[in-house]
Order: structure tokens, then sequence, then C-alpha cells
């Protein structure tokens, strides 16, 4: 299948990629034997960003609120979830195109009437290809043993419905939230990891009471838009764009994204959707099994609606980046910098001794052990100490504690701040809660 290397001309974006690979973000997987299609592995560094992303949405969307509990479902389920969602059906297909001439296959949508490869016009009709990822559960692969990857994390929480609602005593409105791993054989990869085919995803199921949709559905808006400002990208970045009825997913009755302005142009971030009662109907009807929510004051039985916001983690994470991605000049010399939040920070703070002398390390380790059961720290002794401020702002360490000869005699460490570049002197016995408090 023919798959446009994604565009990466952009400058910031080249920076941010070779910067994801050079320091250990993001590599390309698989790579010692040339990669492999566009996955990718998170690296030392990414896997603690993309830890901290997921923390942060999971701080706000569960643990600062009382109406949402967490879940984390299975990976693989019965192929009858994904027959009920509609994900086996057209609503979850491209249309796709092959060249008989050169075999390549195109999305229907991205052509025209020739093939961009060999320029031949002798092409298939369009043919539905779903984009779940097939797979044999048990050791004979036959047609009753299929399973898919969950293209989505939201069917887990709907078929866990009524368990949800029996052991939490939640009643609407609540919410159910997940993180976790998802997967599509996405016919056009690219961008980094904008669109990969196996991602990260962070969805809350809101459910509510219907006649109170169109409400929750502004709250939700606003809501994730302010999550991205608060976290660092910048207002003028980001924009919500409600999406016309011809773009709506099979089970929406309206969906906003969240849009970001990428080196490439304004994409996605995030979709909040009103999937109305699309889904616990559906799974009601496919399993028997009454998905619906009894309220005992009114005496009423009713199915909730749904608002889902359903954000990317990866692709998050990749706005993250490229919205703190900066350079400035220090001491007439250029430096690149992560202007990241200090919650998204790979390191909080990196313990820097002066230099590798036997009297600075015994110290710099004490210091060290002070913060560690504090923030995750970087221990840094090799190279001249710009260089070593160099490395850290490169990767949005905020905080750089510098171990130096005086503090042989005053047992005080200087704190370096990643952006304003102040200094200051602080005692060994109060590190920890004045770098708590700077964070
Ligand atoms: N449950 C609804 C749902 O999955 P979606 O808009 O298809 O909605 C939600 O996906 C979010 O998941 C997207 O906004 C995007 O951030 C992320 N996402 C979806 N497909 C992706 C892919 N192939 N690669 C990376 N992220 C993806």
């Amino acid at each position: 299948m023919a798959e446009p290397a994604g565009d990466l001309t952009d400058k910031l974006m080249e920076d941010v990629v070779n910067l994801c690979k050079r320091r250990g973000f993001v590599f390309p997987s698989s790579e010692i034997y040339g990669g492999f299609r566009s996955t990718y592995d998170y690296g030392p560094l990414g896997v603690l960003m993309l830890r901290n992303v997921k923390d942060a949405w999971w701080r706000s969307m569960v643990q600062m609120r009382d109406d949402v509990v967490g879940l984390d479902a299975a990976i693989l389920s019965s192929p009858k979830v994904w027959a009920a969602s509609g994900h086996l059906g057209a609503g979850f297909a491209d249309e796709l195109v092959d060249c008989r001439s050169c075999k390549e296959r195109w999305r229907a949508d991205h052509i025209g009437d020739a093939c961009p490869n060999c320029g031949s016009t002798d092409l298939t009709a369009a043919r539905a290809f779903n984009l779940m990822f097939k797979t044999y559960v048990g050791p004979v692969e036959e047609a009753t043993n299929v399973a898919y990857l969950r293209p989505e994390t939201a069917q887990g929480m709907f078929v866990n419905f009524n368990n949800v609602v029996q052991t939490s005593r939640k009643k609407p409105p609540f919410g159910i939230a997940q993180t976790g791993k998802s997967f599509r054989n996405e016919i056009t990869p690219g961008n980094f990891v904008f669109r990969t085919r196996e991602f990260e995803q962070m969805e809350l199921e809101f459910f509510v009471p219907p006649d109170e949709a169109p409400k929750w559905f502004e709250y939700w808006c606003h809501e994730r838009l302010n999550w991205y400002i608060d976290l660092g990208i910048p207002a003028d970045q980001l924009r919500l764009r409600h999406h016309d009825s011809d773009e709506l997913s099979h089970y929406s009755a309206g969906t906003a994204d969240i849009e970001f302005r990428y080196p490439w142009g304004w994409g996605e971030l995030e979709g909040i959707a009103n999937r109305t009662d699309f889904d616990l109907k559906a799974h009601s009807a496919a399993s028997g099994e009454k998905l619906e929510y009894y309220d005992q004051a009114s005496n009423e039985r009713y199915v909730p609606y749904v608002i889902e916001p359903a954000a990317g983690a990866t692709r998050a994470m990749m706005a993250f980046l490229l919205a703190a991605y900066t350079s400035d000049v220090v001491n007439e010399e250029a430096r690149s910098l992560l202007r990241l939040d200090s919650r998204l920070s790979p390191y909080k703070v990196a313990v820097l001794p002066l230099s590798k002398k036997d009297t600075l390390t015994p110290i710099a380790r004490r210091v060290l052990a002070l913060l560690q059961p504090h923030v995750m720290c970087d221990y840094d002794e090799t190279q001249a100490i710009g260089r070593r401020y160099r490395r850290q702002d490169e990767i949005g360490t905020p905080l750089c504690v510098t171990v130096d000869f005086d503090t042989l005699e005053d047992d005080a460490v200087t704190i370096r701040d990643r952006d304003t570049l102040d200094q200051v002197r602080v005692p060994i016995d109060s590190v920890a809660a004045e770098v708590r408090s700077r964070l």
C-alpha cells in the first residue's frame, strides 16, 4: 500500500523529530531492521513525557472530580462488541482503489482518474477496507477464532456500563475514563506520531440524562480546550471546530474537534462527540442485556446519552512538543529549548556537580537522594557546566541544581531556572522544599 512519507519539510517539524530521535523521546520502531511502517518506540525521555501527559489527563478527568471513575478494559474482546458498535460495518472502513498496472493501493478520496504512482487509468472500482486489525485467539486460525484489536478504548466502557454503575453506585451525570492503546490499520499514517497504526488514547464516556446532553457537550468542549491551554499550548494555536453533518461518525449527533495548528496546518487533536444513546442501545439489542439507568427518585428507566471527549495521548505529546520547542540566545550562544510545563517535562530537576572531583560527587549524590523521592531527576557530571545546562534546556528540564566548590563551605546549592535563567542559592537542607514550591 502506498504510504506518503508525511510532510516533514517544515523546519519546526524537522527540528522536533530530530530532537526526539537524538535525545531519546521517540525512535522509529525496529530501526535496526530499517524501521517498520510508521510505528514508533518511546525512549527514556518519551516514556516519561507520555506518562506525564496521561497522568495530567487522569488527574484532571478522574482525580479532581467525584463524578468520574476509571477503567482499564482489555484490548481484545468478543468480536460481537465490534459488530454491535458498527465498527465491523461500512462506518469504519475506507474506500480503496487498486491500480491494476503497478498494483499500488490508494484511498479513493485521495486520487483522481489516474494512479498517482504510474499514471495508469486502469483502476479497480472502490472497495471498502475495514480499519480494524484482525487476529486469531487460540492456536487454530479459523473464522470462529477471529478477534480484533480495539480501534478505540470507548467500547470497553459501554459494555461495562452495568458493572460500573452497580459497583461504583454513580448516577448520571457521571463518567468512565480510560487511557490505553488502540489500533487502526490506517491507509495513510504519517506526519511522525500524528497518525500511526498503534497509538494511545485518553477517552471519557460521560453518561447524562438525554435532555442534558447539549449542556454537557458545551461543558466538555470548554473543559478540554482549557486543559491544553493550562498545560502550556498558546490559545492562538488551538481552536474548536464543529463538524458539518456530512463529516459526522456513524454514532454521532454532533462533534467538535479541538484543533491544533501543526506545522502543516490546522488538524485534529481531540474530538468531542455527542454519541447519543447509540452505543448503549446497540449493545443492549445485540447482547440482550439491558444497559439503562433506573432512577429511583423518579421511578423512571432511561438509556443515558453519552458525551465523549476522546483524545490521543501520543498525538497530544507531539502537540505539546511542537508548542514548547523554541530557541533563543544566551551569552551570545544560540540555545534550543523546550518550554514545557513542568508537569509534562520528563525530568523536573537535573543535579549537576560542577566537576567530577571526588569531593563534590558525594554531596551531589546526597542532593539527588533528597530530591528523588519527590520528583523525577537526572544526574549528569560529564562535560562543561554550560553544555550540561543546554542539554537540560533542550529536553525541557525546568530546574538545574548545581553543586560547586562553595558547597563544601556553605552546604548550599544553586538552583537555575530554565526559562528566566535566574539562579538562587539554597541550603541543601531546604532544597527539596524549594524545588517543590518552584514546580
Ligand atoms: N472513541 C472516539 C474516537 O476514537 P477519534 O476521533 O477516532 O474518536 C480520538 O479518535 C482521538 O484519538 C483523535 O482525536 C486523535 O487524537 C487520536 N487518534 C485517532 N486515530 C489516531 C491515529 N491513527 N494515530 C494517532 N492518534 C489517533
